[in-house]
């Protein structure tokens, strides 16, 4: 049994004090974690503000990156290991933003995978399309080649642990939500790779979440389906109200 996953990723556009406001709005209004589990994740600089307002509460902190070595001289980089004495939950890897505009490799996603679970923490790993590799009819095998990439030497346990978030690039931050039928189409072939890799028990278990546009208005319908079991929520995740009803959508 796959608990639901509504991870909030707040991108470059939260402060602690407005990290703070949000925590102590949304803290006491959760739901339960073994109902549907909340995350947030925020900017390094944020993660202190959410640490402290999220203690004893339900939600879970996720950082949005990080880097694969522990210590050295890598200015300007995010140690996991640091990370993980902060109390950090999760870490994304792999976001599209990541990938366009900071050049991350599926080399290096892979390389993060490894460092975060050694670090004691779980990667969340984003995988996705373009608008041009859709259009071209070749979604599937990109995605396919981007979860192997990123699996690259994990064990059946890790990735039975671990969450992989799809999210069409031409849908994210752009209103233009994948139907419930696209998403769900995707995210089978994930789950359908994973069984290749290992073995339907770790596919069975591997949680896969679809983001790009998920708001309180098309949740319900995108976590119907058989192979979606959380959302990666950008822009609706940065007001308490919207980020609620998301935690809620099974109310
Ligand atoms: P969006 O972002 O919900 O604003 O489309 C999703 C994401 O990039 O994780």
């Amino acid at each position: 049994m796959r608990t639901p996953i509504i991870a909030g990723n707040w991108k470059m556009n939260m402060n602690p004090t407005q990290t703070a406001e949000f925590v102590q709005a949304v803290k006491d209004q959760l739901p339960e974690l073994s109902v549907v589990e909340t995350v947030i994740a925020a900017p390094a600089v944020d993660l202190p503000a959410l640490l402290e307002n999220a203690q004893g509460s339900q939600l879970h902190v996720a950082a949005e990156n990080c880097y694969f070595e522990d210590e050295g001289a890598f200015t300007g980089e995010t140690s996991p290991k640091v990370l993980h004495e902060m109390g950090v939950d999760y870490v994304i890897i792999g976001h599209s933003e990541r990938r366009d505009y900071f050049h991350e490799t599926d080399e290096d996603i892979n390389k993060k995978a490894h460092a975060i679970f050694k670090n004691e923490m779980t990667p969340i790993i984003c995988c996705g399309e373009s608008l041009e590799i859709r259009e071209a009819g070749k979604a599937e095998e990109w995605v396919k080649g981007q979860i192997e990439a990123a699996l690259k030497g994990l064990s059946a346990d890790q990735v039975a642990s671990l969450v992989i978030a799809y999210e069409p690039i031409w849908a994210i931050g752009t209103g233009k939500t994948a139907t419930a039928d696209q998403a769900e189409e995707i995210c089978a072939v994930i789950r359908a790779t994973v069984a290749d890799l290992y073995d339907e028990e770790t596919a069975a278990n591997v949680r896969i979440q679809y983001g790009g546009s998920v708001k309180p208005a098309n949740v319900k319908e995108l976590m119907a389906k058989e192979n979606i079991d959380g959302g990666l929520v950008g822009g609706a995740s940065l007001q308490p109200e919207s980020f609620l009803q998301l935690a809620h959508f099974n109310d």
